[in-house]
């Protein structure tokens, strides 16, 4: 696939002849670990993966927004004038996504602030594969609209426009993880995020280091969290959260789940047990990177995704063979990533054991008569930047 930052470019001249202001890109995301903890007010680590999204953005002389994208044939335009409106209707498609964070980001800077730009996208993020595509257009939009608008809101900010265009503008129910790892991730690093108070660190991977790396299972199982299993897992949480008598799951520890067995039904109780374990485990992973490196991780992975599969119920037969599969063929720890109901999975895996270990898992798919994966590897990089 070709780089998404001269793509974006070459498309936006095709829209307009005015000079470009720049060109900003923001990554996928892979969560290392901290699965549907976020809207829990919880814990995650993920870590910006080297696949972006840029956008190219030229101002213009109208109040049209106008976004073009390599993966949309047309062109879709709203005036600033209409843009509440035209976000209320709905109906946008993938249009959303950019127009939803004009409409964001206009209402945290002002509505002054605001002017016709035309906005070229392009991405090299695999859609559908639980690496967060959807963030890496917030996050490169926002970027760029907030230097292109002159906003001066910071990264946290701009992460939180991006949520809110996804969840008011797209109307996906998700936490903020995906936008923050977007927009704070760091090379050779995975962000710990507190999604209570929004605080960051940035905690060193070591991947390279280790001779280890992370190679994704995309098992081309499509998902889309604005309905069904997303929305229903949230709301288990919401009721369980209230069974216990606290605002977020967060204020549940490991120790309440005995008292939280006897107060809830065994289904509430399983997706309950899931968050506060995986709070647990994400807390668990981040001091074992800290002091015993990358290697020292595997079996929380594992742990993680064992969780995912049997109490919280979110996995599919084909995440499950890739987790098998992978560990089978010597991975340290591996876990489906992201939303679940399909997307990926990841192995942690010595770096001479790849090869073998993708290959293992095109064999087992071929076997299980499930579609061929798609298996790369992936590298914790840095997050949202101006490129141009
Ligand atoms: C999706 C959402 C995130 C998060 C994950 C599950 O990626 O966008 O906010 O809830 O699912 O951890």
């Amino acid at each position: 696939m070709s780089d998404p930052i001269p793509a974006a470019a070459a498309l936006l001249s095709t829209l307009t002849d005015r000079a470009p202001e720049g060109v900003w890109s923001a990554p996928g995301r892979v969560n290392l670990i901290g699965e549907h903890t976020d809207y829990n007010e919880g814990f995650v680590l993920p870590f910006a993966i080297g696949h972006r999204t840029a956008a190219a953005v030229a101002l213009r002389d109208d109040d049209l927004v106008r976004v073009v994208s390599d993966f949309a044939d047309e062109p879709v335009d709203v005036s600033l004038a209409d843009l509440d409106d035209a976000i209320e209707r709905g109906g946008l498609d993938w249009a959303a996504y950019p127009l939803g964070v004009a409409w964001a980001l206009r209402a945290a800077a002002g509505h002054g602030a605001a002017r016709g730009v035309d906005i070229a996208i392009a991405s090299d993020v695999p859609v559908g594969a639980g690496l967060s595509s959807s963030a890496a257009i917030e996050s490169s939009v926002a970027s760029a609209l907030n230097d292109v608008w002159d906003a001066g809101l910071d990264r946290v900010a701009l992460a939180r426009i991006g949520r809110i265009a996804e969840n008011d503008a797209v109307g996906a129910p998700t936490g903020i993880m995906d936008q923050m790892a977007s927009m704070l991730g760091r090379a050779d690093a995975a962000t710990f995020l507190d999604c209570r108070s929004l605080e960051t660190a940035s905690v060193d991977l070591g991947f390279g280091a280790a001779g280890l790396e992370i190679l994704v299972i995309d098992t081309l199982v499509k998902h889309a969290h604005s309905s069904g299993g997303y929305r229903e897992r949230r709301a288990s949480c919401e009721a369980g959260a209230a069974a216990l008598g606290v605002p977020w799951l967060r204020d549940v520890a490991v120790a309440d789940l005995d008292r939280a067995r006897d107060l809830l039904d065994d289904e509430t109780f399983r997706r309950v047990r899931h968050i506060v374990t995986e709070n647990q485990r994400v807390l668990d992973t981040v001091e074992a990177l800290r002091t015993d490196g990358p290697r020292a991780i595997g079996e929380l992975l594992t742990a993680s995704h064992v969780s995912m599969r049997d109490d919280f119920e979110i996995s599919v037969a084909e995440l499950d063979l890739a987790v098998e599969t992978a560990l089978a063929a010597g991975a340290i720890g591996a876990r489906m990533t992201g939303g679940g109901f399909g997307g990926a999975a990841i192995a942690l895996l010595p770096a001479d054991r790849i090869e073998d270990a993708a290959s293992a898992v095109a064999h087992a798919f071929a076997t299980a008569g499930y579609t061929a994966p798609h298996t790369f590897t992936v590298t914790p990089s840095e997050g949202a930047r101006r490129d141009a």
